[in-house]
């Protein structure tokens, strides 16, 4: 397949302190482009653009489910860089449980990041993608779990479910304005996601899942189709699961 290059693209990245996130900022920065990187965890943010190159990523301290810091995200990728052309909604959270073991709490917080959190920095974005009249990339790192919930995920899948639902929305209203909207769905990945929280660090089966590495290179192939085409929705699975 022609690909398109990535070069001088610039990309933000919710959720880029860690997991997917943080791969998917060093294979962008590897294809070429520049990334914004958001996350509320700032230590970690100015490792990741010590490691990547600080001419390349700009960290941005930052919360998805305030609109505000939203709108302040893609405003200072825009003065620092000078353009937008596409964001990465990685950010997001996840427990496993019956929805009878959680508290009012947890589950709001859930329900808050995944859902709010994926529309705000979206809602964010869309008018820079839109004036630039060269068309942009939205993709949002949902999950399996957003197309058939497994058990004792079912507000995780909810949430996800909603996050496939909002892509697939906008995909239809925007691909007319040269938006693609893209869902991408992994199975288990390793990473710190759920640690605490139904996983556990060094439990046997992590090696056997994705990658972090394996979903950011969807990313950058989604990112670089020619801009004739695009991908609606990728779910990966690693040999070990089922499905
Ligand atoms: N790992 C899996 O098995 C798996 C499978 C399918 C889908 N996913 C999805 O992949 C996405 C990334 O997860 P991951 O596996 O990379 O997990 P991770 O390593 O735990 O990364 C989660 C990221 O979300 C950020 N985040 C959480 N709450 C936030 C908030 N309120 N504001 C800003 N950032 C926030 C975290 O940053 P801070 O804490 O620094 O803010 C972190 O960078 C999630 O949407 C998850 O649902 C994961």
């Amino acid at each position: 397949m022609e690909t398109r290059s990535l070069e001088g693209q610039v990309i933000l990245i919710t959720g880029a302190t860690s997991g997917i996130g943080a791969a998917c900022a060093r294979a962008l920065a590897a294809a070429g482009a520049r990334v914004a990187c958001g996350g509320r965890r700032q230590e970690r943010l100015a490792k990741l653009a010590d490691e990547i190159g600080r001419d390349r990523v700009l960290p941005v301290r930052m919360d998805v489910r305030s609109p505000v810091d939203s709108r302040r995200f893609v405003d200072a990728a825009g003065a620092e860089f000078g353009r937008v052309d596409g964001l990465i909604a990685s950010a997001g959270i996840g427990a496993y449980g019956s929805i009878l073991d959680h508290s009012d709490d947890d589950l709001a917080t859930m329900i808050d990041t995944n859902v709010s959190g994926t529309i705000w920095p979206v809602r964010a974005v869309l008018p820079r993608l839109l004036e630039s009249g060269e068309g942009g990339d939205v993709v949002i790192i949902a999950s399996v779990a957003g197309l058939r919930g497994g058990g004792h995920e079912a507000v995780y899948a909810a949430t996800k479910f909603a996050q496939i639902g909002l892509a697939g929305a906008l995909d239809r209203e925007l691909a007319p304005r040269g938006i693609r909207v893209t869902s991408i769905c992994p199975a288990a990945t390793r990473t710190e996601f759920a640690m605490g929280y139904g996983r556990t660090p060094g439990m046997p089966e992590l090696g056997d899942w994705l990658d972090p590495d394996d979903v950011a290179g969807a990313v950058v192939t989604v990112l670089g189709q020619p801009r004739r085409m695009r991908t609606q929705l990728w779910s990966m699975w690693s040999m070990s699961e089922v499905g």
